[in-house]
């Protein structure tokens, strides 16, 4: 059997999506058996630190009656020059699955090259993936959208840097049709080659996609979505970053453009009086802290979907 991975949204199709949200949902509402992965091991290597993401998988492998296996890449071989190569095909051979989280999409998509198992991105310069799974789970069950054509009406805008997160989430909204707008200041905008990669999607799916460095485009946001304004691995241009971004804070300001509505995700972690200030952060906590637990349930219906 020919193993698959989830390195971007693009390895999902919309069925796959739509099939990875229904099991989350019936998952988080007890409704699926969860003893099903006795034996089955999965790998956690992580070159950038994690709560979530790391938390989630783990707890995630356990409940479906599998284990964790922490890979500490300083005490492993690779540290000291072994290739990926040849640590993939070894880790190949114990495993069930591995989770990456790193700072060059390139390094996991050389795992996924020469792994034999799935190999599921937790997060890359270029992407996170099961991140936008989650906010898409929760997007529909706070709008009390039934299913993917409910959420077709919702206006979804990120404000802030259209980094990794930003990217799945556009990816996500073009494979499903949803209507997106990033603003972003004009140096932080989307990249070309992510956008034009999105625009073969919008023709079939229909999806209504926004890239503008205009704030006023926030208008009648049915949700409002931002991240650090600094991700991992940028930490040298923080300085300059948080003058550039104060416009597009997430604040009362920027709500009040908003529909009467409207909710506020944030991936996490958050910087407070940066991208979001602390009474907006206060007054959607439960929205924020529910897209986070919706990890867990989104990382069984990834495993569950991917492990076989
Ligand atoms: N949102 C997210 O991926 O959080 P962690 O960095 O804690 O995994
Ligand atoms: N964009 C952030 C997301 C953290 C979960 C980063 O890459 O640091």
């Amino acid at each position: 059997m020919v193993k698959k991975d989830l390195l971007s949204i693009y390895d999902l199709s919309a069925k796959e999506i739509k099939i990875i949200l229904s099991t989350s949902l019936e998952l988080k509402n007890k409704k699926k058996n969860l003893n099903v992965f006795k034996g089955k091991t999965l790998g956690l290597l992580l070159e950038e630190p994690s709560t979530r993401t790391m938390v989630s998988f783990a707890v995630a492998i356990v409940q479906l009656g599998g284990v964790p296996v922490y890979l500490d890449i300083e005490k492993m071989q690779c540290s000291r020059g072994e290739s990926i190569r040849d640590t993939s095909l070894v880790l190949s051979r114990y495993l069930s699955g591995l989770m990456i989280r790193a700072f060059k999409h390139s390094y996991v998509e050389e795992f996924a090259k020469y792994a034999t198992i799935p190999v599921i991105n937790g997060l890359t310069d270029y992407e996170h993936p099961c991140q936008v799974l989650a906010d898409v789970m929760t997007i529909m069950e706070f709008h009390k959208a039934r299913n993917i054509e409910g959420l077709k009406k919702i206006k979804i805008v990120y404000t802030g840097d259209s980094n990794n997160v930003a990217n799945s989430l556009l990816a996500v909204s073009v494979v499903l049709g949803l209507d997106l707008t990033i603003i972003s200041p004009k140096e932080y905008l989307t990249k070309k080659e992510i956008l034009n990669k999105a625009l073969e999607y919008v023709l079939s799916t229909g999806a209504e996609i926004k890239i503008t460095s205009d704030i006023n485009e926030v208008k009648n946001a049915d949700v409002i979505y931002t991240d650090v304004w600094t991700s991992m691995g940028f930490e040298s241009e923080e300085k300059k970053r948080k003058k550039i971004f104060m416009s597009y804070q997430v604040n009362s300001e920027l709500l009040a453009k908003a529909s009467s509505k409207c909710i506020v995700l944030h991936c996490l972690p958050a910087t407070r009086g940066e991208e979001i200030t602390a009474d907006i952060m206060t007054k959607y906590e439960d929205v924020i802290f529910t897209q986070a637990e919706n990890r867990l349930h989104v990382q069984k219906a990834i495993l569950l979907y991917f492990i076989k």
